[in-house]
């Protein structure tokens, strides 16, 4: 999509205006005034009869004398609009367009700006959301369904240049989490630990900055042993991927972002039941959104030195797969006891986890689509957070509603320490009290192995997939690379303490 700024004297009369109203709210002066008299007459008795400016209402309607397009979009009570309501606004108006097949809209920025932000982050999250919306998996059709929309302008009363780098920082996050979209849609015939670790290495490559891959026998030389042990039930070799980026100053201490890899999650031989099988392609989100996020912020050229590492497997059942009741050596020398090969995420993790050590980091954060249990406690609106800091978590908190992806506190007491000790080895991979508070001791597993540095877990498997009413398509949502650029951004100029 192209995306300009214009003053109001500039707006392309071709174009389709989209304004954004709230209930009650009049037609602004300056709209009007880009409209014939006869026009402005139509239009005032048109909204007067057909327009509410209710959340649900949306009308498109061509000025008789101009024939000029305009969306009319509701944004409901002016109480309630908040910076996530503007982001669906957006989204909206670009699915509006396409609907219509048209080709060009001009955005009434004014009917976007939410109380507290300033103008730059409304462009930025214009641009994030307008792409978001126009995105569609289309790779393994025949027949693309053309969108028509191609390009976006946003109407300033006072326009100013610095908006161009806001359009500029707005397409690189939207680009990373949109390819984050396409390599979690892939399904799972096509997308392998070595498919995702290829691609790290391209996305590293265009963003200039390091990425290696371990194999196999490097990971057999780290004693790797829960990457190694959940990934030998597959034809398809591990791979542990490697992103470092170096933005900020050599020998600070880095963000390390961990993300689970796993290509496809049968369950392993306690193999999952059909619905509980049914979008298992996606369970590498968390790895997508890691490598995807790196992509970002070095291309953002964010201040920080940045480092991603993401564990890839493919849990499989077979010959070869690994057991109930096998006891698995990690990388950190702590043994894992094996109850359920379903629970193989927090078993791969565990090496990652320890392989951040190396970097002696600031600030470690893991992203996984780790429980099911995180979707019965929070439903599908917030990924989890864990963290042992209060202070952090409610930082994160407000970085993730900033960022347009919102997360939860939820707990990780110490009482909970107890419930994935191991009958025979040190720690279980099942909590002693099963699905009751499944997310909890997923976490408080993944902390046995956090505990050397400052660190924190989001739990995304409820915000996978978009919910009706997202405006988003069908598939993968990308979750997780918006928080990371805001969390990266928020580190560098030092306005998060950890
Ligand atoms: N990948 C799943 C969790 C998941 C479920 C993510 C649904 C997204 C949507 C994970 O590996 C898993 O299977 N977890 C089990 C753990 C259990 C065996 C302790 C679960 O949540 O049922
Ligand atoms: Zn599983
Ligand atoms: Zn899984």
């Amino acid at each position: 999509m192209n995306y300009t700024i214009v003053s109001l004297q500039k707006v392309n009369e071709k174009s389709a205006i989209v304004l954004y109203l709230f209930e009650n709210e009049s037609l602004p002066n300056d709209f009007l005034k880009l409209f014939s008299l006869g026009d402005q007459k139509y239009l005032k008795e048109y909204m007067k009869n057909n327009f509410d400016g209710k959340q649900k209402t949306a009308r498109f309607v061509v000025a008789p004398e101009s024939g000029r397009k305009i969306f009319f979009i509701g944004k409901g009570d002016e109480k309630n609009f908040a910076f996530k309501k503007m982001a669906l606004k957006t989204r909206q108006s670009v699915q509006l367009a396409n609907q219509y097949k048209i080709e060009s809209v001009s955005i009434w920025i004014d009917g976007l700006v939410v109380k507290g932000a300033d103008a730059r982050a409304i462009v930025e999250q214009a641009v994030i959301n307008s792409e978001l919306a126009a995105y569609e998996f289309t790779t393994y059709k025949q027949q693309e369904e053309k969108k028509t929309l191609a390009s976006i302008e946003f109407i300033f009363q006072k326009p100013k240049t610095e908006y161009a780098k806001s359009i500029e920082s707005g397409l690189i996050i939207a680009h990373a989490v949109n390819y984050t979209r396409e390599l979690v849609n892939i399904p799972g015939i096509d997308m392998k630990p070595d498919v995702l670790a290829r691609e790290a290495v391209k996305i590293a490559k265009d963003a200039s900055i390091i990425c290696k891959v371990l194999d196999e026998k490097e990971m057999e030389k780290l004693k790797m042993g829960g990457v190694l042990g959940v990934g030998q039930g597959s034809d398809i070799k591990p791979k542990f991927i490697i992103m470092e980026y170096a933005g900020g100053k050599k020998g600070d201490k880095p963000l390390v972002l961990v993300g689970k890899g796993v290509t496809f999650d049968t369950g392993g031989l306690n193999l999952k039941p059909e619905e509980g099988m049914n979008e298992m392609w996606m369970d590498m989100s968390g790895g997508a959104a890691v490598i995807n996020a790196l992509g970002a912020i070095a291309r953002l050229k964010i201040k920080l030195n940045v480092v991603g590492l993401v564990p890839a497997v493919e849990n499989m059942p077979s010959g070869s797969s690994y057991h109930p009741g096998d006891i698995l050596t990690t990388m950190s020398g702590k043994t894992i006891e094996i109850l359920n090969t379903d629970a193989e995420g927090r078993v791969i993790l565990s090496d990652a986890l320890t392989y951040a050590e190396k970097y002696n980091p600031a600030f470690v954060v893991d992203i996984a689509t780790l429980t099911g249990a995180c979707m019965i406690a929070l439903g599908l609106r917030k990924a989890g957070l864990f963290t042992k800091n209060h202070q952090i978590a409610e930082a994160l908190e407000q970085l993730g509603d900033a960022a347009g992806e919102p997360i939860w506190h939820l707990p990780l007491d110490e009482e909970y320490e107890e419930e994935v000790k191991g009958t025979h080895g040190d720690v279980a991979n099942l909590g002693k009290y099963k699905r009751y508070g499944g997310a909890t001791t997923a976490a408080m597993f993944l902390y046995q192995f956090a505990k050397k540095y400052p660190w924190a877990h989001l739990d995304m498997a409820p915000v996978m997939t978009p919910l009706d009413g997202e405006h988003l398509a069908k598939g993968a949502k990308g979750f997780g690379v918006r928080f990371f650029v805001e969390l990266a951004r928020a580190m560098a100029a030092k306005k998060i303490r950890i």
